[in-house]
């Protein structure tokens, strides 16, 4: 909470909300098409608070990449508006430092790569903020080696594998030291290792540096250790949630077009079959203690 008196009147800030989206909807211009067209968003109301890990699923034109980039004014919204920290994000003074608390990782790291060296590439956003350069040589230090690439500091990044390549380009990211950062897809192009690093990475940012994360994927075993999980379909939210509920909704997961994790899907086959299993038993551990419970207690 954070208390302003400005002329005498007292202003009280809630700064747990670190973004807030009231109503807003979406449109991209058509160029001369005969009906309108329809909203990307629509009418979609959200909070994320701080410190929390929201993971956004949702098939594909649901909204999702639109919604992201409402995060930190890169889109504004046609209707309604979006706040961060109550700052509205279509006031142009305060664009910049938008951009700065609210990064956004996007899902190839070949389009967010603009230098020939590694470390150059990390220090370009803190030297476009005017950050001092003894501050810009410590964050990038800082966070090469939170992304495991501080090795790789001089090498070309155009070198690398595409999961290095994401891990330079989250560290870019971090080197602006953003309280939020939104992930669009972001291990959509890596292999598995590469899939795996970037998404512990991104669990760590949550767990031990506090940063809030806006995680949307395809992969829906990625969401399991979120805070909150939000399901879009076409602009607007279908589900939302802790992971372990909406799992156990795996017939309406199948009509918003989403494969619920294997463990669910076995589980459910499982209880259609006249088993009684719980489907928020999510980890392969976990379903097959519960399987075996089945077997050797009520059989
Ligand atoms: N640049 C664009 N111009 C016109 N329509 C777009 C553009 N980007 C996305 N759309 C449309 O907006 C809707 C939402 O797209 P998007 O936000 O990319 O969804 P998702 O990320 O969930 O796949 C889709 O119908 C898509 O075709
Ligand atoms: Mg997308």
């Amino acid at each position: 909470m954070v208390v302003l008196c400005l002329k005498g009147m007292v202003i009280v800030l809630d700064d747990t909300i670190i973004i807030k989206a009231e109503d807003i909807s979406f449109f991209y211009q058509e160029d001369g098409g005969e009906s309108p067209p329809a909203p990307a968003i629509d009418g979609l109301s959200l909070e994320i608070k701080k410190g929390t890990f929201t993971a956004i699923l949702g098939r594909n034109g649901s909204g999702k990449s639109t919604l992201a980039r409402q995060f930190n004014g890169i889109l504004l919204p046609t209707g309604g508006r979006v706040l961060v920290y109550g700052m509205d994000t279509k006031d142009e003074k305060i664009s910049l430092e938008i951009r700065r608390r609210i990064g956004l990782v996007f899902q190839n790291p070949d389009n967010q790569i603009v230098s020939n060296v590694v470390e150059e590439d990390v220090a370009f956003a803190p030297e476009n903020l005017g950050f001092p350069p003894e501050e810009i040589r410590k964050v990038v230090d800082e966070v090469l080696s939170l992304v495991g690439m501080y090795e790789y500091r001089e090498h070309a990044p155009h070198l690398l594998s595409g999961g290095q390549k994401q891990r330079i380009a989250i560290a870019g990211v971090l080197a602006m030291k953003p309280e939020c950062v939104v992930f669009d897809e972001p291990t959509a192009m890596l292999d598995p290792k590469g899939r795996e690093d970037v998404i512990q990475i991104i669990r760590d940012l949550g767990e031990f540096y506090n940063t809030t994360v806006v995680l949307i994927t395809h992969h829906m075993e990625e969401t399991v250790s979120a805070d909150r999980l939000i399901v879009m379909d076409r602009g607007k939210i279908a589900l939302d949630g802790p992971p372990a509920e909406i799992f156990t909704q795996v017939d309406r997961l199948m009509e918003l077009g989403l494969a619920p994790p294997k463990t669910t899907e076995l589980m459910w086959e499982l209880n259609r079959r006249g088993f009684d299993l719980p489907l928020g038993a999510l980890s392969e551990r976990e379903c097959a203690e519960e399987i075996f419970k089945a077997l050797t207690n009520d059989r």
